[in-house]
């Protein structure tokens, strides 16, 4: 009798652990744009669900228009649901939305800097609108310029960086206030491979500091290198989700690539 007792206090203990250790979580979401004038109706994201565990870095993976930087944005609460819920450390995207931008990073598809301001000086305005301390931020922005091999070109003007620089500069700019949740949407776009490389070994050394990762990418070998998780999304439907290794030996490929040229572009559901 005792011992049916504990065993179900411990099964509630670990159902609440469970769900405590979800950092993100999705619930049937749905955005649907739709043309006022020509009544077409694009379903960007289709009625997708999906946790992202805790310290985990859990890739959006999918074709161009898949509906991967919709995801992000609705989490960032920079454009609302057509539908569903979505909670970000337990907080509901639309009701508490101020309680998670203080607990998020984000790295826009669209690199957000300013151009004639240095690398340091966009770190530091953005410390400070975040209301860092001074020490904070320049004991941060020392390290993380390093990690990233930029240290030398930081006091040059952001205008005169390359494609790949800009987004290690808002890297580091979307880490300054060390949130514990960090959003990056295509975060290597126009990097060189070496560049690409150091910068996944930044990303991946997040995991030390337990920061949980939802980045986007269409870049195979980078989901592979860098998540621990990944969704595949396809116009908008959640496809697969799993370990690169479970979805290798799920889908019988040889690789990742294979699953992903197998089951996308085919707008059907399979397997779950
Ligand atoms: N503001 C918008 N109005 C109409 N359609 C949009 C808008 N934003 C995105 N879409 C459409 O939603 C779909 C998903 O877009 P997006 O989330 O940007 O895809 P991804 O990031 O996977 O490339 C695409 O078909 C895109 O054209
Ligand atoms: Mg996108």
């Amino acid at each position: 009798m005792i011992k049916t007792k504990n065993l179900n206090l411990l099964n509630n203990k670990n159902i609440q652990e469970a769900y405590n250790n979800k950092a993100i979580e999705v619930l049937n979401l749905r955005k649907i744009y739709r043309n006022k004038k020509t009544i077409e109706e694009v379903k960007a994201v289709d009625g997708i669900s999906f946790s992202v565990k805790q310290g985990e870095i859990f890739g959006l993976l999918g074709p161009n228009g898949a509906g991967k930087t919709t995801i992000i944005n609705i989490l960032c609460g920079l454009i609302s649901p057509t539908e569903g819920d979505a909670y970000v450390e337990g907080h509901h995207i639309k009701k508490d939305l101020k309680k998670i931008k203080e607990l998020i990073g984000v790295c826009p598809q669209q690199a957000a800097i300013y151009q004639y301001l240095n690398a340091k000086e966009n770190i530091e305005l953005f410390g400070k609108l975040h209301l860092v301390k001074k020490e904070d931020i320049n004991k941060r922005m020392n390290m993380f310029l390093n990690l990233l091999g930029l240290s030398e070109s930081s006091k040059r003007k952001a205008k005169h960086y390359s494609g790949g620089m800009i987004r290690q500069l808002n890297l580091i700019m979307a880490l300054i206030n060390d949130p514990p949740i960090l959003f990056l949407d295509e975060p290597t776009i126009g990097m060189d491979p070496r560049v690409r490389r150091t910068t996944w070994n930044f990303i991946n050394s997040l995991k030390q500091k337990d920061i949980t990762v939802i980045l986007t990418t269409h870049y195979i070998e980078e989901a592979e290198s860098l998540c621990d998780r990944v969704a595949i999304i396809d116009f908008g439907k959640l496809i697969a989700i799993g370990t690169p290794k479970e979805l290798v030996e799920k889908y019988h490929s040889e690789d990742l690539e294979e699953v992903f040229l197998n089951i996308t572009g085919r707008r059907i559901l399979e397997g779950f």
